[in-house]
């Protein structure tokens, strides 16, 4: 086999970040990766499991690699359905050399080893056993300026549609003077901004018991250099005040908390075995809305859950009208292997699915049309994404994580990853637009911000 590969990745954050470490310890070990799967020695193929057939889809791409067998090619599934499916893997796709789940891949150097010496059939399955995170000496992070660091791996929630307590193994978090250690680091090489990422974030739990959630968010934002602290996905359940009164009195704590409710119906919710009522959530909503920063709120939801009736629906558009959200990632419920939901009576026929993801989602465009219209004429800074050079605009992203398209002076446009305060003159239901402001008397220079980005280097994470 030669030392190149190549990797797919779907999923969330959590899989795309993975896959940067995976590709970090390959690179570490001497391999080179290629942009073309026909020129690679090993192909590796991340995987997510969470709606739609997910395993089908990877089967019949497992089918699209068997005609690039032979030639020295070694393949690896590795994600959420490798754990799911495990060893049913080989049977199906017999030229497949490796099946892991993210839960194994502390051993991923000792499946590399074996893997070169020609073993074929590796496996690492961890089915809620290990109490282990995965760190890696090198990480091989994709944006220069923004980089994710996972603080929790696993989840112990079991809701009852969901496959991630069963994919990811159990809830573990790594010590917080490791995931210092890794911010720190990052600012050092150039990166502004860092996402916390976690299943359910803020179920973090210190190992060494030195720091709350909350805590390690300001201890983050208050590292030089560091200009935008986010963290994705928290639980309603987990989710505590200090939570609210860190963003409220650390500036570089975004402001911004995506926090799904599922449903807006306490009997859905029970059904659902998110153990909390409508009630509750709401609190945490009261909570967030009294912060004196504007922290903009967003969801994900599932329509057609077994048994929700149009008066459970119901209750969900009213959630919608009352909380406000700035965006809901809305999803028709899917059954899925392993999951208690699969076997639940009262299923809900697809057409009643589609009809009732259309109203929310025409519901929630409606909100956001109305409720973007706060920001005209604020000045909101802006970290530049990219150019679009049809519309001759700068896209950009404002501390609430939405996209800004703005214009600026073409002969001295900001660089990407640089920061620019930014004036709304617009406002549309998905984003926002605007003009940059140039420096002068009524803009202070500490709202512009141009990166430097050194080269990341090896690291033993303690
Ligand atoms: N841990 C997070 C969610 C992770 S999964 C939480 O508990 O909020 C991301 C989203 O996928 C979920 O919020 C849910 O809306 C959706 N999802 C998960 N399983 C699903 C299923 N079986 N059918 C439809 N949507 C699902
Ligand atoms: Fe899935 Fe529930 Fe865990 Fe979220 S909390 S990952 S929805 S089981
Ligand atoms: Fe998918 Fe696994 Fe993430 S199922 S959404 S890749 S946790």
């Amino acid at each position: 086999m030669s030392k190149t590969f190549y990797i797919e990745t779907f999923g969330c954050q959590m899989n795309a970040h993975d896959s940067e470490k995976v590709i970090g310890t390959l690179e570490r070990r001497g391999y080179a990766r290629v942009q073309d799967e026909v020129d690679a020695g090993l192909i590796l193929y991340n995987t997510c499991s969470i709606r739609d057939k997910a395993e089908q889809k990877v089967f019949h791409r497992l089918n699209e690699y068997k005609k690039m067998q032979g030639e020295g090619k070694r393949f690896a599934v590795i994600g959420c359905v490798a754990q799911q499916e495990g060893e049913k893997i080989f049977e199906r796709a017999p030229y497949v050399s490796l099946v892991a789940g993210s839960a194994s891949y502390r051993n991923l150097p000792e499946m590399l080893t074996r893997l070169e010496a020609g073993e074929t059939r590796i496996t690492g399955l961890d089915d809620r056993q290990t109490d282990e995170t995965f760190e890696t000496e090198f990480t091989a992070r994709s944006n220069p300026h923004r980089g994710y660091i996972t603080i929790i791996e696993g989840c112990d929630k079991f809701c009852a549609y969901c496959v991630v307590p069963y994919t990811r193994g159990k809830e573990r978090s790594r010590t917080a003077a490791s995931v210092l250690v890794e911010a720190r680091r990052m600012a050092d090489e150039g990166f502004t901004e860092i996402q916390f990422l976690g299943q359910n974030v803020n179920s973090y739990r210190d190992p060494s018991g030195r720091m709350s959630f909350a805590e390690l968010l300001v201890a983050v934002g208050e590292i030089s250099g560091v200009r935008r602290v986010r963290f994705t996905t928290s639980h309603p359940r987990d989710f505590t005040k200090d939570i609210v009164d860190a963003i409220d009195a650390t500036p570089t704590l975004c402001d911004h908390v995506h926090l799904p409710v599922q449903s807006g119906s306490s009997a859905v919710l029970k059904a659902m075995a998110r153990e909390y009522t409508r009630d509750w959530y709401l609190e945490r909503m009261s909570w967030i809305k009294a912060a004196k920063r504007d922290i903009s709120i967003t969801s994900d939801m599932i329509v057609g859950f077994p048994g929700e009736t149009d008066a459970d629906f119901e209750e969900t558009i009213t959630l919608l009208n009352v909380v406000k959200y700035d965006a809901v990632f809305a999803f028709k419920f899917s059954p899925r292997p392993n999951t208690p939901a699969v076997t639940m009576a009262d299923s809900i026929p697809d057409e009643v699915k589609t009809e009732r993801l259309r109203i929310l989602m025409d519901r929630q465009r409606e909100i956001q049309r109305e409720h973007y219209g706060r920001h005209l004429g604020q000045v909101q800074e802006c970290m530049v994404e990219s150019y679009n050079t049809v519309r001759r605009q700068v896209v950009g992203r404002s501390s609430q994580n939405k996209t800004v398209n703005f214009t600026a002076d073409l002969d001295n446009l900001p660089p990407i990853g640089g920061y620019v305060p930014v004036r709304i003159t617009q406002t549309l239901p998905n984003c926002l637009v605007g003009e940059a402001l140039a420096a002068g008397p009524n803009v202070s220079d500490a709202m512009f911000f141009v990166p430097v980005v050194r080269k990341p280097q090896f690291v033993v994470l303690n």
